[in-house]
């Protein structure tokens, strides 16, 4: 019986561990199956991944292309509110247009006056009046109404810059006695840091470059006398500029007429001689007569500040000189503003002006010409006893006529200008004698 139950249990222990190996065995295949399935249902994830992706991807799309037809309506909205506005600036620029038509009017009317024939054969000669903010312009504009000796031969045109309404509305009280014309360009003019407080030179040189070019090459006048808000004028002011035209037209080594001497203070100048004309190489500007060759020769250059200096560099000057008297037949009365008001005190102010009618027109003016000029002057100067300043500061001179002091440095030059009372300084020349 024992042998019975051993063999019984080696059984049942080969049963279980067929068993345990059976389920081994079948734990793998089972598993197995679990891999496919698990392939299956990655595959199957894969797939409604990749389907979900594509919905998405559609959904995008769907989305951008509503996104676009959002877009495309906003801004056909946009253009036709634009266009709209368009319109509206349009019909607001319709005053605007007139204003063009009015200034093209303006433009022939004056082109008519300055391509005028007059009786005579005389020159048509134009002034222009520089105003800004200063309504005391109509002090300038007075005088020269005043003594204006002809309407047809010196049309008035006052240039305005600077927008200032009540200087605008002075010079319109003038109507059609004159001609207003305004810079239109108002915009802040870049300076260098440095030039800040000088700004008000840059927009001087702007209003000059356009008005002169619209006065010349717009209205097309051939000659141009220039004008300051702040100038008086002498009584022969516009004989002046007629008697010395011929001059200036004919000789080349001229480039500008001028009213002023620089030197012209009471008590300098031959108060006797007020027919007395000289030429200079220094540009004295302050009422001055100016030719379209000449201008159009400058204008392409003309530069952004400080062109009265400019004009006087050699590059502009070309050894060329100016006419100009020994009694100024312009006086500032005085500036605000940009120029200096202590350099107006000490010296602007004492410029004696013109009291005495010369009839300039009459006058054999060809002394002027270089040739004739240069030798007359130059023997003049040199026939003149030599002093020192010192001999005619004490009185001990009587000889007639003029006396000469003689200088060869600037530090000389200046020294003695200073002693006399006259300007000092002075500017380079481009080998000038
Ligand atoms: C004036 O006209 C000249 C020549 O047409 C031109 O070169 C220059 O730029 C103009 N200047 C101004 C300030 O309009
Ligand atoms: C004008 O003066 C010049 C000298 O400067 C002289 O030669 C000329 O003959 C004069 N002309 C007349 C018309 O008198």
């Amino acid at each position: 019986m024992r042998k019975n139950q051993f063999i019984g249990f080696a059984f049942v222990s080969v049963c279980l561990w067929a068993l345990v190996t059976y389920y081994l065995f079948l734990d793998r295949p089972l598993n197995h199956k679990s891999d496919q399935k698990q392939i299956q249902v990655e595959e199957h994830l894969s797939l409604l991944e990749s389907k979900l992706k594509e919905q998405f991807l559609d959904s995008e799309k769907l989305l951008q292309q509503l996104r676009s037809v959002i877009n495309e309506q906003q801004l056909s909205v946009k253009v036709s509110e634009d266009r709209e506005e368009e319109r509206g600036v349009i019909e607001e620029e319709l005053p605007g247009k007139q204003q063009n038509k009015g200034e093209d009017e303006q433009v022939n009317r004056v082109r008519s006056f300055a391509e005028k024939i007059l009786p005579d054969g005389g020159p048509v000669i134009a002034v222009l009046v520089f105003a800004c903010n200063r309504i005391t312009v109509s002090k300038c504009i007075d005088q020269l109404l005043k003594y204006r000796p002809s309407r047809e031969q010196f049309p008035i045109v006052v240039s305005q810059d600077c927008g200032h309404r009540p200087t605008a509305d002075v010079i319109e009280l003038y109507g059609d006695e004159i001609t207003r014309i305004e810079q239109p360009d108002q915009n802040d003019i870049p300076v260098p840091p440095k030039e800040k407080k000088f700004k008000g030179y840059f927009k001087i040189a702007r209003h000059y470059g356009w008005a002169l070019n619209y006065t010349f090459f717009r209205f097309n006048f051939d000659t141009v006398i220039i004008v300051e808000d702040d100038l008086d004028v002498a009584p022969d002011f516009f004989e002046y500029f007629l008697g010395t035209y011929p001059i200036l037209k004919r000789d080349a080594t001229l480039w500008c007429v001028s009213a002023w001497n620089d030197n012209g203070k009471v008590g300098l100048v031959d108060e006797n001689a007020p027919d007395l004309l000289y030429r200079t190489d220094f540009f004295p500007g302050l009422g001055w007569m100016l030719t379209k060759s000449t201008w159009a020769e400058l204008a392409p250059k003309w530069p952004s500040s400080y062109w009265d200096d400019w004009v006087r560099q050699p590059e502009q000057r070309r050894n060329r000189a100016c006419i100009r008297p020994e009694i100024s037949r312009t006086r500032t009365f005085g500036k605000i503003g940009v120029s200096n008001g202590h350099f107006y005190e000490k010296h602007l102010k004492y410029i004696k002006l013109n009291e005495k009618f010369v009839p300039f027109t009459q006058k054999n003016l060809t002394y002027l010409m270089k040739d004739n000029y240069d030798v007359q002057f130059v023997k003049e100067v040199y026939e003149s006893p030599l002093v020192t300043y010192q001999e005619l500061k004490s009185g001990s001179i009587v000889a007639e006529g003029s006396v000469r002091i003689p200088y060869h440095t600037n530090d000389v030059y200046k020294r003695t200008a200073k002693m006399l009372g006259l300007m000092d300084d002075f500017r380079v020349s481009a080998g000038m004698q």
